[in-house]
């Protein structure tokens, strides 16, 4: 958690040309992000200091649960924390909070987000982190139920791959959510799956690299639609 290179992945999020409304077709204010992994808040906070009008945390630990919750009330945000492993719903009478901590395992996160978006609470899911090594598969299908069905958006796949592979392994994780899609949309899916860029984070032993796949999930609008 606390390493160098999470330091510049976390200011390669807050300056996502992808969390701006060029990208977005619309101000990051009226979408959310979802963290599957959120630790004590690298990526979480950078998505609401980019703007994100409400990012949903998961996180295991209780330990990174407080000091994920400090941290969010140190940057001004309100936050609540809601889960099975603890509940904090202290700031639930004074608005609406920026940032919601589920206070359990992401295996949770999907059941809970389709809750969300049949009641239509809270802005569209556009980014969703996937922060986890050697691998973030397990959370894959839920990064890409998560997404918002009409406008799509991104995941930011983080993998450890051999120096030697990175070309073949990020050829296989496209395919692998292409499978996904498929599986969540079925195969007439209408949508272009795309690997917009791979960031080498940081060497993780001499021969392994931690990266961070981005990958696009986006609806092909026919002028019709
Ligand atoms: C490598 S850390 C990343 C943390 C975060 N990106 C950061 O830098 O603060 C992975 C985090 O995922 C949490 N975690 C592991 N499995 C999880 C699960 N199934 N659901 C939610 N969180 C999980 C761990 O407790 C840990 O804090």
């Amino acid at each position: 958690m606390f390493s160098r290179g999470n330091t510049s992945e976390k200011a390669r999020i807050l300056n996502l040309p992808t969390l701006k409304a060029e990208q977005l077709g619309c101000p990051p204010e009226k979408t959310s992000a979802v963290d599957l992994y959120a630790g004590i808040g690298y990526f979480a906070f950078s998505y609401a200091r980019a703007g994100v009008k409400h990012v949903l945390c998961w996180e295991i630990n209780p330990w990174s649960i407080e000091a994920l919750r400090l941290g969010a009330t140190r940057n001004g945000w309100l936050v609540t924390v809601v889960g099975k492993i603890m509940e904090l719903k202290t700031v639930a009478d004074r608005g609406q909070p920026r940032l919601t901590i589920l206070a359990e395992s992401n295996e949770h996160a999907w059941e809970r987000l389709r809750k969300r978006r049949s009641r239509g609470f809270g802005p569209p899911v556009r980014h969703v982190n996937c922060g986890f090594l050697p691998s973030s598969e397990k959370s894959w299908e839920t990064a890409v139920k998560a997404l918002d069905p009409a406008e799509g958006g991104w995941v930011h796949a983080h993998e450890n791959i051999a120096k030697n592979d990175i070309e073949r392994r990020q050829a296989e994780v496209v395919q692998e959510f292409e499978r996904l899609v498929v599986q969540v949309y079925g195969p007439n899916h209408g949508r272009k799956v795309e690997c917009e860029h791979l960031e080498r984070v940081k060497s993780y032993s001499p021969h392994v690299i931690h990266c961070v796949l981005d990958i696009a999930i986006t609806p092909v609008k026919t002028p019709a639609s």
